[in-house]
């Protein structure tokens, strides 16, 4: 039951007040103006009939009070007949509505229903925001590595500040993560976040979904429309795959990043924007200045901020977290419950170069939770490509040895490769393998080692 609170000197006002209302909500009453803060937050009350004028208290007093505390509890004044300056004053100091004395009780049930309806409204737009920015926090960025950890340290730094920001890294890596981060963590969060895929976009389309047109401006214009650009106003525009812009749009883009306008196609009225620009490629955007194939001036005012999402392969710390992470959200997806991997799987891919990085791992998740019919998924369940590339991708840090290898060949092998990993110094050599060094000399002799 929804809780009401009236607040007004006059008892028989809170009597008959309370006894029109108390059928359907749960009623409260107070004559003492100092009281009410008290009890709204005692009895976490959900709307306030509030006098105007309570003893010698003014009632927008109390107003201002309870709006900057409990933005949420809304509150209908009741004032005098013929009052409507106050009650004026009162709305503009956020109050729900007012209602004059005598009190019409039609008029009170309709107005704390929809004072009631307000709240909830309210209330889950607000949480229904709350969700939103924490979906796209850095709380769901996965990993724990020094790598993962420094990077994210740098992206902080800049999420408040307005400069151009150059998101770059493999593909697969998070780029969209961490551009969805910028915007919803930073000061924009409530403004518009809008993304343009530049590769997804035809080129002859691009154009006009970024800048809009005028009604009439080419066949099929039939109406005015709003480019992206501008929907981004006081907002963040996301430029994703930016690398596949053609060169003519790069040099109107150029202009929007230079002087804050944009002028839509067939109009010759430039329109003032305050957006923040985020790019991201996973090419290499200065090789492709150098090709030809990329503005360097454009390059330049992108790359004011560069964030270099690195690799999974170089953040092999991230991979164990990360198959947690998507083991339990492909068991919610999938209604599976699949406990864990084997030592083996982890081991296997902490190994394995992951071309597809992040997304990659993802989809593998997905793929072996999927098929599992065990509790814990075990290495004979990886698809052959991920023992099949660790020779290329882990090249020097591994033996290999066949079966049927004899042990003195076996020892030769282990210290000419461990000698080459230690890059020829003898101490270390020794020490990783657990012999003196004296022992190690005489065997570097026995194998004929030449090192
Ligand atoms: N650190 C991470 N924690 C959790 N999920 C991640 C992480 N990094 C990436 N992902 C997930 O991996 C997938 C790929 O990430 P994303 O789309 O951001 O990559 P990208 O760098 O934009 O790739 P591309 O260059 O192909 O556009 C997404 O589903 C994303 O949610
Ligand atoms: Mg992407």
């Amino acid at each position: 039951m929804e809780k009401i609170l009236i607040a007004d000197d006059e008892k028989n006002i809170c009597d008959s007040l309370k006894f029109a209302l108390e059928d359907n909500y749960e009623v409260f009453t107070t004559q003492d103006a100092n009281q009410v803060m008290e009890i709204l937050y005692s009895e976490n009350i959900d709307v306030v009939l509030l006098d105007l004028k309570i003893g010698k208290i003014d009632g927008i007093t109390v107003l201002k009070d309870i709006k900057s505390k409990l933005r949420n509890v809304q509150v209908i004044v009741v004032t005098a007949y013929g009052s409507i300056k106050s009650s004026i004053n009162a709305m503009k100091e956020g109050a729900f509505h007012y209602i004059t004395k005598p009190i019409d009780m039609e008029e009170l049930y309709l107005y704390v229903e929809k004072a009631i309806e307000y709240k909830n409204l309210n209330y889950s737009l607000t949480n229904l925001k709350k969700i939103l920015h924490e979906r796209y926090s850095f709380k769901e960025i996965i990993g724990k590595s020094d790598k993962l950890r420094l990077f994210l340290n740098r992206v902080e730094k800049v999420i408040d500040i307005d400069s151009t920001v150059l998101i770059t890294g493999e593909s697969g890596t998070g780029k969209d993560l961490i551009a969805k981060a910028l915007h919803f963590q930073g000061n924009r969060k409530d403004e518009n976040f809008i993304v343009v895929n530049c590769a997804a976009i035809p080129e002859n389309l691009l154009e006009s979904e970024l800048f809009g047109y005028e009604k009439g401006t080419f066949t099929g214009a039939d109406k005015k429309k709003i480019g992206k650009i501008q929907l981004a106003n006081n907002g963040t525009l996301f430029l994703d795959e930016i690398a596949e812009m053609d060169l003519q749009l790069q040099a109107k883009i150029l202009r929007i990043v230079e002087d804050m306008e944009v002028t839509p196609l067939g109009s010759n009225r430039p329109v003032k924007i305050d957006v923040r620009i985020v790019a991201a490629t996973n090419k290499d955007l200065e090789a492709e200045v150098k090709g030809g194939k990329f503005r360097e001036d454009l390059f330049y005012r992108l790359n004011v901020i560069n964030l270099e999402v690195p690799p999974l392969r170089e953040r092999k710390g991230d991979i164990p977290v990360l198959l947690n992470y998507f083991l339990n959200k492909y068991n919610n997806k999938l209604h599976k419950e699949v406990v864990g991997f084997s030592k083996d799987v982890i081991e296997t891919l902490e190994k394995y170069k992951f071309p597809g990085n992040v997304r990659e791992l993802e989809n593998l998740v997905e793929m072996l939770v999927a098929l599992s019919d065990n509790k814990i998924i075990s290495k004979e369940s990886l698809p052959e490509r991920y023992y099949a590339n660790i020779d290329k991708g882990y090249d020097n840090n591994d033996i290999r040895i066949r079966i049927g290898t004899n042990l003195k060949e076996i020892e030769r092998i282990v210290i000419l490769k461990t000698l080459e990993y230690f890059q020829g110094n003898r101490r270390m050599t020794a020490e990783s393998l657990q012999i003196s060094e004296r022992n190690l000399q005489y065997k570097i002799k026995e194998y004929n080692i030449v090192k």
